[in-house]
């Protein structure tokens, strides 16, 4: 099949978060069971800099509508192997910044115009280039325009750019909400700036246009697909996706098995498998060191986020006091809320034995506290999939997971299920995170059980492999459907 992706973030390339692993890890993956793939990427400063782009070729001239101004753009190709295009949509007034939506303080406040400009450039480019998809996937809200863009084309034009559109929601609590003025820049006609079109609330949602305007909607697990139909989780757009149920598909996120493997991971003195988990002690050494740590009675908890309300930080704020008294070690990496960055950073100034923070943005260390930790805490409010969760599993490091989204369908509760569980699942509240904390020490305590906890979740198949054939099928059905 040819198949074409759009996103706004794509690993190694550019990345703020979980979007990117899994494009850049759909793209590896789709291209290698022998599909055609092309992936249109905006042309950030980072990539325009990047070692890949000094081979990237011009390949044509855009001159995209907003609104009233026809705006010139460039289309670059990079070749990333066979049947594997990188477009970069270039137009530097709008991406050759430093950042990929905004500053630290607030979002850059032509968003707007940035997205739906890129959302436009890739149909055009996909008509001037002649390309002709069997499927065109697209991601998130930066992109939520684009199948409506394409069929808009296709109908003024009379040909088929593609066959059929997907539209993936990575998370639906970023909508891409913009003022009802912002609508001008689609120039769509006015029929859909209204409620079974854009319009929510006063506003224009770029995510709403996905939902209504792809053949297919899907997001990135089965238990998110469920909960997003409900008030709880659907982020007021549970009644827009109801109209979709039929067409809503969740599929679990993979995970890249060679960038996340402990057998031969770079960023690990020491490496371990299922067959030698000696290594995985010296890296927990080392990591303690690197943060200024010692070893202590209790396991080692580690935890990788943005630190915003979704991943449960203020439940983790509330039970620091339970890693002091139990002398444990809890390391942390992230950046995000400059409040709980604060809140973090004062409790490891003032409990410096057992809490390190490291504020950063750091591939490298995210890699040592997975494999250097005893468990991995992740008490989110909401997880459309999340993937540490996975990543901690391969590298025998067991995840504290609430059983929301994507975390219920990939850890498996070892309390409740002691025979197969890799890890624990509590309910995202305060007691039951409490819980949870306790019986991964009692766990820990235990260290037969322990042990073959940590052997179950390391054996489990996270690969891309098989969430790729899932892809595939549903690619295969909706395009042979009709
Ligand atoms: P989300 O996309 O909601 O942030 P995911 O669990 O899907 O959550 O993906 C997060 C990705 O970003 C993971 O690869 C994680 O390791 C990485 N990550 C998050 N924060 C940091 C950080 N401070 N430094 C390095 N990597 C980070
Ligand atoms: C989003 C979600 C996360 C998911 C990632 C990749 O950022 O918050 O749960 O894993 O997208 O799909």
């Amino acid at each position: 099949m040819k198949i074409v992706h759009a996103a706004s973030e794509m690993f190694p390339y550019v990345k703020t978060g979980g979007l990117a692993d899994v494009c850049g890890s759909l793209f590896k993956s789709l291209a290698s069971v022998g599909h055609d793939v092309s992936f249109f990427l905006p042309g950030y400063r980072k990539i325009i800099e990047s070692k890949e782009f000094e081979s990237a070729k011009l390949k044509v001239v855009l001159q995209v509508e907003l609104g009233e101004q026809f705006l010139r753009g460039e289309v670059w190709a990079i070749s990333l192997g066979k049947r594997q295009t990188l477009y970069i949509i270039r137009r530097d007034e709008f991406y050759d910044r430093a950042n990929l939506y905004g500053t630290r303080e607030r979002d850059y406040d032509d968003n707007d115009r940035r997205f739906i400009y890129f959302s436009k450039a890739v149909v055009q480019a996909m008509r001037l280039l002649e390309i002709k998809a069997d499927i065109l996937h697209c991601h998130d809200w930066q992109t939520g325009l684009l199948p409506l863009f394409l069929r808009m084309t296709e109908q003024e034009t009379g040909r088929s750019l593609a066959l059929k559109t997907f539209f993936s929601i990575h998370n639906l609590a970023f909508q891409g909400l913009f003022p009802r003025s912002s609508f001008k820049l689609t120039n769509l006609s006015p029929e859909f700036n209204a409620i079974d079109g854009l319009e929510f609330y006063e506003q224009i949602s770029m995510i709403k246009g996905g939902i209504f305007f792809s053949d297919k909607v899907m997001t990135v697990s089965p238990n998110y697909a469920r909960e997003i139909l409900t008030s709880e989780f659907g982020c007021g757009l549970e009644g827009a996706l109801k109209v979709r149920e039929d067409d809503l598909v969740g599929i679990a996120n993979g995970i890249d098995m060679d960038v996340w493997n402990p057998k031969k991971d770079p960023y690990l003195l020491n490496h371990y498998s299922v067959n030698d988990l000696s290594g995985k002690e010296l890296c927990q050494e080392n990591l303690l060191k690197k943060v200024g740590l010692k070893k202590g009675e209790g396991p080692v908890y580690g935890m990788v986020a943005r630190l915003t309300e979704q991943k449960g930080v203020d439940l983790l704020l509330k039970r620091m006091n339970f890693f002091v008294k139990n002398d444990c070690r809890l390391v942390v990496l992230g950046k995000g809320d400059p409040t709980y960055e604060k809140a973090l950073r004062r409790w490891a100034k003032s409990h410096p034995e057992h809490i390190a923070i490291c504020v950063l943005l750091d591939e490298e260390m995210s890699h040592l506290i997975e494999a250097g930790s005893d468990f991995f805490i992740m008490p989110s409010i909401f997880e459309p999939c999340g993937l540490n969760q996975m990543y901690s599993q391969r590298y025998g490091t067991l995840p504290l997971v609430s059983g929301v989204g994507g975390l219920k369908d990939t850890v498996i509760d070892v309390v409740s299920d002691p025979e197969n569980g890799t890890g624990v699942v509590f309910e995202p509240n305060d007691l039951a995170f409490k819980q949870g904390l306790e019986d991964s020490l009692e766990l820990f305590a235990d260290k037969k059980a322990f042990d073959h906890t940590v052997l179950r979740a390391m054996r489990r198949d996270f690969s891309w492999k098989r969430v790729t054939s899932e892809y595939e099928a549903l690619y295969q059905d909706s395009v042979y459907s009709d």
